[in-house]
């Protein structure tokens, strides 16, 4: 170990490229999507995206890139070839493209493919119609069958199946149900959400009725996850299970705290500069983003290093070793040492590397809760 006290820059990164549009807003969603009105411009928010890519270049190789929204789907395959052709990937690059099932415009995942993408995450939240008419989507479960046909045909077997529980009326069979349905479209990993309420959406104003209690919620948790690994997906983070080499590597750069760059509206980035560590940000209204591309940049409180770095670290089940703490924040062990001792005398803690037991993952907020 050296004692610059620097953290050292990874050798790559990854990059997020926000889609801000939908169909329709969810009314539990609180990313930073908006309805899309009249027709979708799709060549100026490329201009856009690629004169801020420009702009954030980074000379460290760019090995995972995530298309999030939104809802990236509503972009034409031809949209993806342009602007994978201005990123220049790694040869072995992980690219993802989120998809909604009732959006597919452009049903030919062939295409898709063909432009570079090599990973969908198909966002289905649930097979009975009953949930899906709450949650407000705009598609049904047999459109979400029909689109995994299309991926697998495509030779996109590298899918995600977004599935959210917890759900208004929902029982321990329901929710099984729904495991069960997405097991059928055989998708390399699962993401198994359960639904919050978040600040501001229409849910958090006007709560639906017959939310499962946290009793209820513990039964779904503890057979589904029962279910999950019965299948063969094994659990690597709160939320994420995946056969075996399937896991993301997109999501497993943030939460080891890795550098990427986040370009498109209201877009989120995190990179180790000689300056320190900082946060980057774009302006999230897509109006406002089109006029002007320009990126915000926040250092990390220097005292706020340690937590952020154990709020991401300690949601993987396998955690990281020790030596990652001190490359990743540049900070000595010994400022969170005290704490991690008396997690691991509570056996809430491993002690061979900065990762949790399964006690400590039951209770990872209040065990996050002690680095604060
Ligand atoms: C950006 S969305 C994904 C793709 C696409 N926009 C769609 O909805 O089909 C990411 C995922 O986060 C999950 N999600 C969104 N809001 C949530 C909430 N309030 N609680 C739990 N999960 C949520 C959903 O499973 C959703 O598919
Ligand atoms: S489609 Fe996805 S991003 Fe869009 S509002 Fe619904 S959950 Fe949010």
């Amino acid at each position: 170990m050296n004692d610059s006290r620097r953290p050292t820059p990874p050798v790559s990164i990854g990059l997020y490229v926000h889609f801000p549009w939908c169909v329709k807003k969810c009314p539990y969603c609180d990313f930073n999507s908006h309805p899309l009105k009249g027709s979708l411009d799709e060549a100026g928010y490329l201009d856009a995206l690629i004169n801020d890519l420009a702009a954030s270049a980074s000379t460290r190789p760019i090995d995972t890139v995530y298309c999030g929204g939104g809802t990236p789907s509503l972009f034409s395959p031809a949209s993806f070839s342009r602007l994978l052709d201005h990123i220049g990937a790694t040869d072995d690059a992980e690219v993802t493209m989120e998809a909604n099932p009732g959006t597919l415009e452009y049903s030919d995942f062939t295409a898709y493919h063909d432009a570079g993408i090599n990973r969908i995450s198909l966002g289905a939240q649930s097979f009975d119609p009953r949930m899906l008419d709450v949650l407000g989507r705009i598609h049904s479960g047999e459109e979400t069958e029909r689109a995994a046909r299309l991926i697998h045909s495509a030779g996109l077997s590298n899918f995600n199946i977004d599935l959210m529980y917890g759900l208004p009326h929902q029982t321990v069979e329901g929710a099984i149900e729904d495991l069960e349905g997405a097991f059928r479209l055989n998708p390399a990993h699962i993401s198994w959400y359960q639904l919050t309420l978040e600040p501001k959406t229409e849910f958090a104003r006007r709560i639906p009725t017959g939310l499962p209690d946290d009793a209820r919620v513990a039964d779904i948790e503890g057979a589904g996850l029962d279910r999950l690994a019965r299948e063969g997906y094994v659990r690597y983070e709160v939320s994420a299970f995946a056969r075996d080499g399937f896991a993301s590597r997109h999501n497993i750069n943030y939460w080891s705290f890795g550098d990427y760059v986040g370009i498109g509206a209201g877009a989120h980035g995190k990179l180790t500069t000689p300056e320190g560590i900082v946060r980057t940000s774009r302006a999230s209204q897509p109006r406002i983003y089109l006029r002007d591309q320009a990126e915000s940049r926040t250092r990390i409180d220097p005292d706020e290093i340690g937590v952020e770095f154990m709020m991401n670290a300690l949601r993987l089940v396998a955690g990281v070793d020790w030596q990652h703490f001190y490359e990743r924040t540049g900070l000595p062990l010994e400022v969170v040492r005290d704490r991690c001792d008396e997690l691991i005398d509570w056996g809430l803690m491993r002690s061979d590397r900065l990762a949790l037991t399964s006690d400590g993952f039951r209770h990872l907020d209040a065990v996050v809760a002690r680095f604060l």
